[in-house]
């Protein structure tokens, strides 16, 4: 499976640094995509063809944005962090004014790993082959017993777009990204309201699955499997059940929330990718009555956060792009990335913020600020996993999404738009 992916990503990365790949082969999918029958699951070869994985990194990995971290990760003038996604390694680092970038990992002479450590601080990354030296910006400060005449400028670490928005770092691999304006407006109006900006990452921690990415996401955007898979998270959250059960629970919510003169946007609000801007999808649910934020028992875990001067007893849920999701609550907050692998295999990075100043020990419990979304965690890893066995089989035929998987309907008929978008 692993030269699956290698290739897939070589293509992904040759399409950032040369466009002149040669087209991937897309008849066969391009039918796969007609026969869908809609209402319904996708069938087998998305998971196990592996010219549609190839076919999701160009048309979802590489086209689309993705949330990389917080910015609390790099506080500092000269810290760093590499991140690994699928063959492609990318450092997040802060330059001497304060600016966020996301460099590739690929040094301009022979190509060897510039940065060898996983985070740090540093004024600068020394090659280890040849003893090139590359500033926080990517720029290429000295290139030792080089010619007179070597352009310096025009051998800087190659650098992907970043967008910095409420603390969140955004990276594109797109030379032309798509449209980001309504997401950042979309986000401010949100995650805005909770202070983001300010929040500090108290907790991360990355789960693999032996699954292809897409099963892992169709889980995460539906919660019809709530009720049977997730005891702990169906005490407090109120959307295991269906809207229309919820919806008195949900107008109530909303009061407390305006009560509090917080303007978050509410509702359920859905911008698809088809106009050539990134899609994002915010609405909000309600936790059960007593239940005030996600955690054992819906008791409280952490400071107040943003403009929350009290618990609304509200949930925020965004979904933005094809893998990056966030869940806000008035006292912490969660982010989820997916990071596709192989064609059968993913990672799933769970951070949790809190409040900046908030201390672990002090003003919150680590094991009780992450118990909920662990456990969670934990269940969803095994029956992403169940699902990726039984999908193998050549007998596997998709049945009808359920109304309860709106989500999950409305993710398969984004996916399969930009799958088959030239
Ligand atoms: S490969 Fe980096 S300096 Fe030669
Ligand atoms: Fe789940």
């Amino acid at each position: 499976m692993s030269d699956v992916s290698d290739q897939s990503f070589l293509q992904m990365a040759n399409t950032v640094v040369d466009d002149t790949r040669p087209g991937v082969q897309c008849g066969p999918i391009d039918d796969l995509i007609a026969r869908h029958r809609p209402g319904y699951g996708l069938v087998r070869a998305f998971y196990h063809d592996p010219d549609v994985f190839e076919r999701d990194m160009e048309r979802v990995f590489q086209r689309h944005w993705h949330c990389l971290a917080h910015e609390s990760i790099i506080p500092k003038v000269g810290d760093y962090e590499l991140f690994r996604l699928g063959d492609e390694q990318v450092i997040l680092t802060r330059d001497k004014n304060g600016q966020v970038h996301a460099l590739l990992n690929v040094c301009r002479h022979r190509g060897a790993e510039v940065c060898t450590s996983r985070r740090g601080n540093t004024r600068s990354f020394v090659c280890p082959y040849h003893a090139w030296t590359y500033g926080l910006d990517g720029a290429l400060k000295t290139a030792r017993l080089m010619p007179k005449d070597f352009d310096r400028s025009a051998h800087g670490l190659k650098m992907l777009q970043v967008r910095v928005v409420e603390g969140l770092v955004f990276v594109s691999f797109a030379a032309q990204p798509l449209d980001f304006a309504q997401v950042e407006n979309s986000l401010r109006a949100s995650i805005g309201q909770y202070g983001w900006a300010e929040a500090r990452v108290a907790h991360r921690e990355t789960y693999g699955i032996d699954a292809n990415w897409k099963l892992a996401v169709e889980n995460y955007v539906e919660c019809y499997h709530c009720g049977p898979a997730h005891p702990e998270y169906s005490q407090t959250h109120a959307l295991e059940q269906p809207a229309e059960v919820i919806a008195g629970l949900n107008t109530a919510m909303e009061a407390r929330t305006c009560a509090l003169g917080i303007d978050v946007v509410g509702g359920d609000h859905w911008q698809s990718s088809a106009a050539g801007a990134e899609a994002i999808h915010v609405f909000r649910y309600a936790l059960y009555d007593g239940a005030v934020t996600g955690s054992d028992g819906g008791a409280p875990v952490a400071p107040l956060i943003g403009r929350f001067t009290d618990y609304d007893g509200g949930v925020t849920s965004i979904h933005l792009g094809g893998t990056s999701f966030f869940v806000a609550y008035a006292d912490h907050g969660m982010i989820y990335r997916f990071v596709p692998k192989t064609l059968d295999s993913c990672e799933m990075e769970l951070i949790w913020l809190v409040r900046a100043d908030a201390e672990v020990g002090r003003d919150f419990d680590l094991d009780k600020l992450t118990w909920l979304w662990k456990v969670t965690t934990d269940e969803d890893k095994s029956i992403i996993e169940h699902t990726a066995r039984g999908v193998r089989s050549r007998f596997f035929e998709p049945g009808p999404i359920a109304p309860m998987e709106y989500n999950e309907l409305r993710y398969i008929n984004w996916y399969l738009e930009e799958l088959g978008r030239a």
